[in-house]
């Protein structure tokens, strides 16, 4: 029998490796164990059953107990990720063609809805801090500008926390927004944690955003793919919610995805809260012995910075002198046994959950400090992630619908791409369909190449050919 994902995957198990990776459940159970209910419980609309499409039971029920939990005014279950919630949610608080303002530095979900929904984006760029060579938060003067000289915006898209945990202040971009009287839609897809202790940055919806995304399995524990949408205001619709919930969702939505979802929500209303305000502890703890080992550096944020409001440190970022983040990241796998999130050039992310166990960071802990000790110093070229600013020539859909063309990157100065250039890590596009490559976007794109980072969206054998508009 030809079975290589279950082969790959027992091996996975075999390995029994620390996880500082999604999904946020750690290869843990709560509430049940999921072993013993699997695939009996892999049903669909059975009698007695409910339809996430158009709940009216179980799931209901289910579903108003999560909007209490969170204290939104409905709640959501999704089987798509927040990829497919955010669909959703932009198709629900815009019609095609309207205006948006768009964090720059949004994930690709968000642009695949700008191209779904025939958006016309303005762009807002987010911050960088040189001395930690990190992509920090938004103004909220930049947010007031742009929303008075674009008064026909429909709609304000942000991403809150980042990866790396940094978050804007988002109260105040809420209340600029609602001053505006336009809708606040916040990318929450890595803080869905974050409403359940006091000593973590807001959560998106006590601030006052009106639709709030989390990957409840990247820091819950919840299985990939779960994901929910809540709503915080009345600006929104909830009947255009339904319908557009309709439009991109499967019509045999996974039960276990959906008790998935129940599971992760009732659990951070009980035990969860607690277990999660330990972590915390235990994680600050982590940071300050992290601190004291010699050539590791933790992001914890930088009180001069107001573009870091404030810092989820659930997301452990560190930086050893002399070695590579992906170095790190590939050698605590290898000779560690340690799973990283993720890397790049400078740092190595630790992803901790409320699932960790106290063993799994005193493994972390030695493996770094054995790191930092061993491993042979590396002159490293200085890659700075500050965003590169392009000019956008036309909507993103047009760009993308429109007639296309691959050619030479070399030939590709002064064309408008028709299709994303995306710099792995950190997975934000250099340049969206409809916006000009410039020189020094052309520059930017060899320098990164030649440093190692992965270039999404080049194509041919060589990876150098682009795709633009003809
Ligand atoms: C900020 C942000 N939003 C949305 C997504 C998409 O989430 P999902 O993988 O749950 O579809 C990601 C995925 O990494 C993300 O980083």
């Amino acid at each position: 029998m030809k079975t290589p994902v279950l082969d790959a995957l027992k091996n996975l198990m075999e390995e029994n490796s620390v996880s500082f990776h999604m999904p946020g459940h750690k290869g843990k159970n709560t509430l049940i164990n999921w072993g013993e209910y699997i695939p009996y419980i892999d049903t669909t609309e059975v009698e007695g059953m409910d339809n996430l499409l158009e709940p009216r039971g179980i799931i209901q029920e289910s579903q108003e107990h999560a909007a209490k939990v969170y204290g939104s005014k409905a709640t959501y279950y999704a089987v798509n990720g927040s990829t497919g919630s955010i669909y959703i949610a932009l198709a629900t608080i815009t019609k095609p063609g309207d205006k948006v303002l768009i964090q720059r530095n949004c994930h690709k979900a968000v642009y695949n809805a700008l191209i779904l929904n025939r958006l016309q984006p303005v762009y807002i760029y987010p911050n960088y801090n040189e001395n930690h060579n990190v992509l920090t938060g938004l103004y909220p003067e930049d947010i007031d500008e742009a929303l008075t000289e674009n008064p026909d915006i429909k709609a304000v898209v942000m991403t809150y926390p980042n990866y790396y945990g940094v978050c804007s202040d988002v109260k105040a971009i809420a209340d600029i927004v609602h001053k505006h009287n336009k809708i606040l839609m916040v990318d929450e897809a890595h803080g869905p944690h974050m409403t359940f202790s006091d000593k973590l940055p807001i959560s998106a919806l006590e601030a006052g955003a009106d639709i709030v995304i989390h990957s409840t399995h990247k820091t819950l524990p919840s299985f990939t793919q779960t994901s929910m949408i809540h709503v915080g205001t009345d600006r929104i619709d909830l009947n255009k919610l339904r319908d557009r919930y309709q439009l991109y969702t499967t019509t045999s939505p996974s039960y276990l995805f959906t008790l998935s979802n129940e599971i992760a929500a009732a659990y951070m209303d009980g035990e969860g809260r607690e277990r999660l305000d330990k972590s915390i502890d235990k994680v600050n703890e982590v940071i300050s012995r992290l601190q004291q080992i010699p050539r590791v550096e933790v992001f914890v944020g930088d009180s001069e910075d107001e573009t870091i409001y404030d810092k989820d440190n659930t997301k452990i970022l560190i930086n050893i002198d002399g070695i590579r983040g992906s170095m790190v990241k590939k050698l605590l796998r290898t000779k560690y046994n340690i799973r990283l999130e993720m890397a790049d050039f400078y740092y190595a992310l630790i992803l901790t959950s409320l699932m960790n166990e106290d063993e799994d960071y005193e493994k972390v802990i030695a493996a770094i400090e054995d790191l930092a000790k061993n491993a042979p110093y590396e002159e490293i070229n200085w890659v700075n992630v500050k965003m590169p600013i392009p000019k956008v020539i036309m909507r993103p859909a047009d760009a993308y619908y429109g007639k296309k063309e691959q050619i030479k990157l070399k030939d590709a100065i002064g064309r408008v791409s028709a299709a994303p250039i995306i710099p792995y890590p950190p997975g934000i596009p250099l340049i969206v369909p409809g916006e000009e490559i410039t020189q020094e976007i052309y520059e930017h794109v060899l320098f990164l190449m030649d440093n190692g980072i992965e270039i999404v969206g080049l194509m041919g054998y060589n990876k150098d050919n682009v795709v633009v508009v003809e």
